[in-house]
Order: C-alpha cells, then sequence, then structure tokens
C-alpha cells in the first residue's frame, strides 16, 4: 500500500527540503517506489533534483491543481511526472504563489485538491513524499489532508521547536476534513551533537514530544556537503554518497521503513 507523508515544519530552513530528496533517493535504494511532491512555490526540491527554471516547464502541479478546480481531466502522467533515476518527481512552479493560491481560496473543497490529484497515483508508488512551505497557507493544508502521516523535521534551535507547535496546530484543525493524520515523528536536522547547546534542546524536545510522538533515533549531522549538493542540483546521496550526511539519511530511511 502507497503511504503519503507530508515533511513539514512552520519554521524556514530546518532541512524539510533536504530530508525530502535525501529520504526518497535512500527509500528508492532500498527498492521502494518513490515519487516527490514539490507543494512549496519557492520549487527548491524541484531545483534541487536539478531543474534549473521550474517556471519554464510546461506542466507543474500548479497546472494540475488549476485542472482540479476547473473540473477538467488531468494531463497524461508522462506530461507531469519528471524522473531522476529512481525517483519520480510533479514540480513546482511560481504560479503557485500567486495565482494558484488566490484559485485555490475560492474553490469548491479546496482543501482536497491534491488529495485528488495523488489518488490517481497511489497504486504507483510504495512512497509519495510531499515538501511543504514555512508558511501556513492553503497549501500546506492540503499537503497535511492529502497525507497518511507528517513527518516534522526540526534543528537544535529553540524558534525551530516553537515552529512544532504551530505546525501541530495546524495538523489538529486539518483533522477536521482528514480525521485520519497521524504524526509519523520528528527528525533532528543540521545537528552539531558535540555542543552543550544541541543537549539541551534535545533534551527539551524529548520532554516536550517524546511521549506523544516518535523522535527518530537518527540525527542528522550538520556538514557543508549539503550546501554543495544543492549547487550542482544533486542529493547528498548521489553527490557524496561515502559523507556522514549520506549515511545518516539512509540510516533514517531504514528506520522510517520500520515504523510501518
Ligand atoms: N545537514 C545539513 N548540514 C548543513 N546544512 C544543511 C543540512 N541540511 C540542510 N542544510 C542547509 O540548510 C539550508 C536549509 O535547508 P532546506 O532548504 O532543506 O530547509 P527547508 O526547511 O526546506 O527550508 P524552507 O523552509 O525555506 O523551505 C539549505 O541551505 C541547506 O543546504
Ligand atoms: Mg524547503
Amino acid at each position: 500500500m502507497c503511504k503519503v507523508i507530508a515533511v513539514a515544519n512552520v519554521k524556514g530552513g530546518v532541512g524539510k527540503t533536504t530530508t525530502v530528496l535525501n529520504l526518497g533517493y535512500a527509500l528508492s535504494e532500498l527498492g521502494k517506489r518513490v515519487l516527490l511532491v514539490d507543494i512549496d512555490p519557492q520549487s527548491n526540491l524541484t531545483m534541487g533534483l536539478g531543474v534549473n527554471n521550474p517556471d519554464e516547464l510546461e506542466t507543474t502541479l500548479y497546472h494540475l491543481i488549476m485542472a482540479v478546480i476547473d473540473h477538467k481531466e488531468l494531463p497524461d502522467k508522462d506530461k507531469y511526472i519528471l524522473t531522476f533515476g529512481n525517483t519520480d518527481l510533479i514540480p513546482c512552479s511560481i504560479d503557485l504563489a500567486g495565482a494558484g493560491q488566490f484559485r485555490l481560496t475560492s474553490a469548491m473543497n479546496r482543501e482536497r485538491v491534491l488529495d485528488k490529484i495523488l489518488a490517481n497515483l497511489k497504486d504507483d508508488y510504495d512512497y509519495i513524499i510531499i515538501d511543504t512551505a514555512p508558511t501556513v497557507t492553503l497549501l500546506t493544508v492540503n499537503a497535511l489532508v492529502a497525507c497518511h502521516t507528517v513527518l516534522i523535521p526540526t534543528t537544535p534551535e529553540i524558534f525551530a521547536v516553537k515552529g512544532i507547535e504551530l505546525l501541530l496546530e495546524t495538523l489538529y484543525q486539518a483533522r477536521d476534513v482528514n480525521p485520519a493524520i497521524a504524526v509519523e515523528g520528528i527528525l533532528m536536522t543540521i545537528c552539531d551533537t558535540r555542543t552543550n547547546r544541541f543537549k539541551t534542546i534535545y533534551n527539551d524536545i524529548q520532554d516536550a514530544y517524546g511521549k506523544a510522538f516518535r523522535i527518530f533515533d537518527t540525527l542528522i549531522p550538520i556538514s557543508t556537503k549539503v550546501g554543495e549538493s544543492n549547487l550542482y542540483g544533486r542529493s547528498i546521496i548521489e553527490y557524496q554518497p561515502n559523507s556522514k550526511v549520506a549515511a545518516a539519511y539512509r540510516e533514517f530511511a531504514k528506520e522510517l521503513v520500520s515504523n510501518g
């Protein structure tokens, strides 16, 4: 059965996109069929896979959302799914920020548009992983409503932890539309485990959320290699397969699969 995971935290820059990209690659290395979905108008995931000008793509998530709103048929899958090695992507473009959100606001069943798009694809994949923007918008709500579980990356910083609280409030509201949304767990990213600050915040997170949610054992280490891999439009697993970050994302993928 296909599992749909939304990767979300209202705080920006906590490693959401990096996690989607590398988790996707690691899962496909484990033989899973993976679709990544970019629902962030910044299009970082799309660019992170090597698409330099997402706004020039003929068909992106924006066009699919417009088709659902206008009750038109979706184009053929090969028109909107891009393939990179073993990983597929529904790309995003900046149109989703302005026109896209404006049209979505007044659409019928406006929270369920992404869910409708994905319904068509669930037979083809083991995992669909959605990269969300660092803001609470109807797009984020669409991602939450469309998913089975929410994976929450957080850096060991107090503001990122506040972002978890805000996200959980949004998730509880989204449960009005999809009561079954569960939390996959919290993933600590960009960690410098040697510092006292890391230890303090890690303990704070355990105290605040450890009873209610799974906090993954894998800690994603901080590494300048991640920025370099972004520059080359590749996942860290491809760019530096023997790095600590690549190893951590592989380990995390195994932990996530064992979550069921
Ligand atoms: N493990 C890591 N070590 C060092 N830098 C990292 C690591 N993971 C991510 N980064 C860097 O941190 C920045 C933010 O990462 P990323 O874009 O994945 O976060 P995000 O949560 O998706 O951001 P946004 O909220 O803007 O969408 C990027 O410059 C990225 O290269
Ligand atoms: Mg991002």
